[in-house]
């Protein structure tokens, strides 16, 4: 049955699928029990002829049949009980010597924060074989990490921490979805888990720990603009998406909701990036978060240079 599921590359994945599995096989065969008993039922008995009418005479029960269609069910829904149990537990306590990953998510992103400060968003690294501990919360509305893969999913509050851990025993890249519908940018919340070997884990942390180093501001803000994930609700080429297009802005002049327009110069940018609520752009919802939190001066700087950079 392995084509229902995506591969599964998790260390519960094997457990969840073949309780599953069960489960389908037992509603299967209960299935034909019963919806094929009563077609049977329905031809062998069905009235023949006016005269032929035979009335059915009273019955009050059957003990026999009682028993076994009380027995059998009930050890049925019992196995799947303490399986399911057994499997929940697995799943829901995480070793102790698991590596612990921050997750945040925000409409409409994930950001991944590690032990020795990198961090990084939607885009999930881990190592094979060595299990993570996911610490998740949520900024603003209820969102879901769910990565079907490793048979994961997790619901993600505001003002609570919610625990998730894997072992991915299998090295790719795996999709991350948000679960639960958090606004108009749900169906573009979209992330990536990437497992690697553990050397190859040390060296992104390496890397990442000192990301941005002898990089232009412009270059560093291309970067941002994807890993940060501007690119979710803001274009380049000047197609309007849940936020306005970056491509053209600096410069020019942007009509407001207030009905006031501004300049766009490198204050406005700032003053946009970090509190966004401040100047809604006409024709726009103010549903960006701030990058108050997310953003290095540095990278406020790097991202207002590509905006500059992508002109008109
Ligand atoms: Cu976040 Cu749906």
């Amino acid at each position: 049955m392995n084509w229902l599921l995506p591969k599964g590359t998790s260390t519960v994945a094997a457990e969840v699928d073949a309780l599953l599995q069960f489960i389908i096989v037992v509603s299967i065969i209960l299935f034909i029990i019963v919806v094929g008993g009563t077609a049977l039922f329905v031809v062998l008995y069905r009235k023949k002829k006016q005269e032929q009418v035979d009335f059915t005479k009273d019955l009050s029960h059957n003990t026999k049949l009682e028993i076994i269609w009380t027995v059998i069910p009930l050890i049925l829904v019992t196995i799947v009980f303490f399986w399911g149990f057994k499997s929940y537990m697995k799943i829901r306590l995480a070793p102790g010597d698991a590596i612990e990953i921050k997750v945040t998510a925000q409409k409409w992103f994930w950001q991944f924060d590690y032990p020795d400060g990198v961090s990084n968003t939607n885009e999930l690294v881990v190592p094979a074989g060595v299990p993570v501990k996911l610490v998740m919360s949520s900024q603003d509305v209820i969102h879901s990490f769910f990565v079907p893969n490793f048979r994961v999913k997790m619901d993600v509050l505001p003002n609570r921490y919610t625990v998730a851990w894997f072992e991915a025993t299998e090295n790719g890249v795996y999709d991350l979805f948000c679960a639960e519908y958090c606004g108009t940018g749900h169906s573009k919340m979209l992330g990536k888990v990437r497992v690697v070997s553990e050397p190859e884990y040390a060296a992104w942390l390496e890397e990442n720990s000192s990301f941005g180093e002898g990089m232009s501001l412009a270059e560093l803000g291309a970067k941002l603009y994807k890993s940060k994930a501007c690119v979710t609700c803001h274009s380049v080429d000047g197609s309007p998406l849940v936020g306005p297009t970056f491509k053209g802005v600096f410069g020019h002049t942007v009509k407001l909701n207030d009905g006031s327009s501004v300049k766009a110069d490198e204050n406005y940018l700032r003053e946009s990036i970090l509190k966004p609520q401040a100047k809604v752009v006409e024709g726009f919802q103010p549903v960006m978060p701030t990058y108050q939190s997310i953003l290095k001066p540095r990278e406020v700087d790097a991202l207002i240079e590509y905006i500059k950079s992508l002109g008109e």
